[in-house]
């Protein structure tokens, strides 16, 4: 029986315009445009070494399909692994998605100051389980208010004092008057690939990551070039 393709999960919205062109620098790309398609499995493109396809999901469940064996890799935002901490490897760090995790705030509530030692706050942010264990290390009780996005919007109706998210360029923080309190940590994306496929399937995969890790030191050497 031929083998069935190698299936790799990737993460809609903004990221996938800067994984496209990383995933056809290594020679690897769908037989379709994967940021216009409704579907959400794609084939690869025959001509392509070896035959795989792609999932096409929300950032926070390529760590899910990986872990379960949905998918044999994923490329997931390092923000997601620590939040989730799937059972996967993550052989390789494609430098794409670079961002940082920040506490921020309303700018007259930062500048008054962090919040003291033993006060509560109420945090809105999607990642519950790395703002609960900052705020627990800064001695802050912190009552998360889950959120799916947008985020910025808590502070300016009243729903919490503090954020945890992603902050890119920093123009949707200026926009809402918010500015940084903190940096958690610095995120990019990772690749992550199941643990029972790299056993089963190295010979597909091995292949994959030896083109994509071509493809991110490529890259970082042209950015060098004056
Ligand atoms: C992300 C993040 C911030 C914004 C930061 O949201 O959650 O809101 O981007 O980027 P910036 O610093 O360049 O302004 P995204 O647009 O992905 O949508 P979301 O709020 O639905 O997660």
């Amino acid at each position: 029986m031929p083998d069935q393709p190698l299936t790799i999960a990737l993460s809609k919205g903004r990221i996938l315009e800067q994984t496209l062109p990383l995933l056809e620098h290594a020679g690897i790309a769908a037989a379709e445009d994967m940021l216009k398609t409704r579907k959400l499995m794609v084939d690869g493109r025959p001509a392509d070494g070896t035959p795989v396809r792609f999932l096409i999901i929300r950032a926070a469940d390529v760590c899910t399909y990986v872990e379960q064996g949905a998918a044999d890799m994923g490329i997931a935002g390092r923000d997601s692994l620590l939040e989730s901490r799937p059972h996967v490897y993550e052989p390789l760090d494609l430098k794409i998605g670079c961002c940082r995790l920040c506490v921020c705030g309303p700018k007259e509530l930062v500048e008054a100051g962090t919040p003291p030692r033993g006060s509560r706050i109420r945090v809105a942010t999607k990642y519950d389980r790395l703002a609960t264990e900052y705020f627990m290390g800064q001695g802050v009780q912190a009552e998360i208010i889950h959120l799916y996005g947008s985020m910025e919007l808590a502070p300016l109706v009243g729903m919490a004092e503090r954020i945890v998210d992603l902050v890119e360029t920093g123009g949707t923080l200026r926009a809402n008057g918010l500015v940084e309190e903190a940096t958690l940590f610095d995120i990019s994306s990772r690749l992550i690939v199941n643990p029972a496929s790299f056993a089963t399937r190295k010979t597909l995969i091995q292949p994959i990551l030896d083109q994509l890790r071509q493809a991110v030191d490529d890259r970082a050497r042209l950015k060098e070039m004056p």
